[in-house]
């Protein structure tokens, strides 16, 4: 790894614990204006601050995010499709590696549809894409997505998309957890991070989902809705960081939800 790419990867993966909290915006890009995310910067501003790095698309980087923050920007760089669409994943390169040096971004992100008629496609942009990111010194995350036709969301798959990714370059790779999610990490010779998913009944469902997650190997989290459709999103960040950074239990981390949804100053695990 050339010394800019890991330094930038380095970035988003925090060397003191060798973990990450990543904070997903990126829905828009084939959802449109998703539940809380309507107005994306009265959305992402409030939590910010508390996330390694933000992951969501150009448009939204622009119009959305003030260009003095300091928190590492993850450039979601493929789309093209939407929900509503024929095809969910038919996706192609949207984003050009020079806009997202222009942007500073400490990382490139595309979705990969394994197992679907466009896998061969999503595959040759993951590799053009680490093809370029080796020359401009820029991590590439391959997103491991299940696209409307494929719902096996189990080990034996997941490893499978997960190892092709990381075998065609990627840095790091995002996949969903699953039973015996270990054997997804094992399989796999890069940082794996866990996307949230849809929002769970409450919020110690998505904690326990997060400590699972590490529990097994994973470096982080790069979680969307169940931290922002949380009615209180600023605690539930904190509260995800509690688990990820700081070894807290499902537990531990709820307290510091409910302690700080009751009073927003209370700062730590521990306060
Ligand atoms: C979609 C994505 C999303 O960023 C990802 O699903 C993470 O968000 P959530 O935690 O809401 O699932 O990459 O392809």
């Amino acid at each position: 790894m050339s010394w800019g790419l890991q330094n930038r990867l380095s970035k988003i993966i925090k060397p003191d614990t060798g973990r990450t909290v990543m904070l997903a915006v990126d829905h828009g890009y084939f959802l449109g204006p998703t539940n809380s995310l309507e107005n994306p910067r009265k959305t992402i501003e409030p939590i910010l601050n508390d996330a390694d790095s933000l992951m969501l698309t150009r448009g939204v980087l622009r119009t959305s995010v003030d260009n003095n923050t300091s928190t590492p920007i993850v450039l979601r760089v493929s789309g093209g499709t939407s929900i509503v669409g024929p095809s969910l994943e038919n996706e192609v390169i949207t984003t050009s590696m020079e806009e997202a040096v222009r942007l500073n971004a400490s990382a490139i992100a595309l979705s990969v549809f394994i197992g679907s008629k466009h896998e061969r496609q999503t595959l040759d942009s993951l590799s053009e894409l680490v093809n370029q990111g080796e020359r401009y010194g820029m991590p590439v995350l391959a997103v491991t997505a299940v696209g409307k036709e494929l719902e096996k969301r189990d080990a034996r798959y997941l490893a499978l998309c997960c190892r092709i990714a990381a075998e065609l370059g990627a840095h790091f790779v995002k996949t969903y957890y699953c039973d015996e999610f270990e054997k997804v990490v094992e399989g796999c010779p890069v940082p794996v991070v866990i996307a949230g998913g849809p929002k769970l009944d409450n919020e110690l469902d998505a904690l326990k989902l997060a400590y699972n997650a590490v529990q097994r190997g994973a470096v982080g989290v790069d979680m969307g809705r169940n931290i922002w459709q949380s009615k209180y999103s600023e605690a539930m960040i904190k509260a995800v960081r509690a688990i990820v950074h700081e070894n807290a239990s499902p537990e531990q981390a709820h307290e510091l939800f409910i302690a700080l949804r009751d009073d927003p100053k209370k700062v730590t695990l521990k306060g």
